[in-house]
């Protein structure tokens, strides 16, 4: 039980990377196969991977994400700190248009995967959609549902605790370690 709860601690939204450190076709089909055994509405399984790790795509890919909206000084991570892979979630609309909550159960059991593996990430949902269609030659039958940004973390992020103001709102502090504050137990529990 420790280890898992420990594996969730770790397995932060990472935004800056090592760039010099890359992440193989089979690591990451590695961690989408971990998805195969999550449960889903239906058990209709329509949620599609398209994998992207070579520099050229990365960097145009790169150019249509939004990074972490609170930290309004922040433009995302620099020229050497940026993710060297992408997963993009795709939905086929042909089998099902309502996927419920399967992207968030995948997701985050492909970041544990990536955690478990020494990588981290960070799951992107505003990027520019028609620019990533026309990218990545999407098919019009799959809906583009967000992206998953990897790499090996060059950032500390520290959890605290959501205090009596009540502020969810993440930060970084002088030495640009990641703060990110987390509701209590007791919060959650009604
Ligand atoms: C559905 C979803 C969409 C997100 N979209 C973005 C995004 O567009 N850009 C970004 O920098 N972070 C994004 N995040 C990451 C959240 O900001 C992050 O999960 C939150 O700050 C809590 O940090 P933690 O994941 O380390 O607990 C997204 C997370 C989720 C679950």
């Amino acid at each position: 039980m420790n280890n898992l709860l420990e594996l969730v601690k770790k397995s932060r939204s990472y935004r800056r990377f090592y760039e010099s450190e890359a992440i193989s076709d089979d690591l990451l089909k590695s961690w989408i196969n971990l998805t195969r055994y999550t449960p889903s509405a239906r058990n209709m399984q329509s949620l599609r991977y398209l994998l992207v790790n070579k520099i050229d795509k990365n960097e145009h890919l790169f150019e249509l994400l939004a990074w972490a909206g609170y930290l309004e000084d922040w433009k995302g991570p620099e020229i050497g700190e940026r993710p060297v892979a992408y997963i993009v979630v795709l939905n086929d609309e042909s089998l099902s248009e309502n996927y419920y909550c399967d992207d968030g159960i995948v997701s985050q059991t492909i970041l544990l995967g990536a955690t478990e593996s020494g990588f981290g990430g960070c799951i992107v949902a505003a990027f520019n959609r028609p620019k990533m269609r026309a990218l990545l030659q999407i098919e019009d039958k799959y809906k583009i549902v967000h992206i998953i940004a990897l790499g090996k973390p060059k950032e500390e992020v520290i959890i605290d605790e959501v205090d009596e103001t009540q502020n969810i709102r993440y930060w970084r502090d002088e030495k640009n370690r990641h703060h990110v504050p987390k509701r209590s137990l007791n919060d959650l529990i009604l």
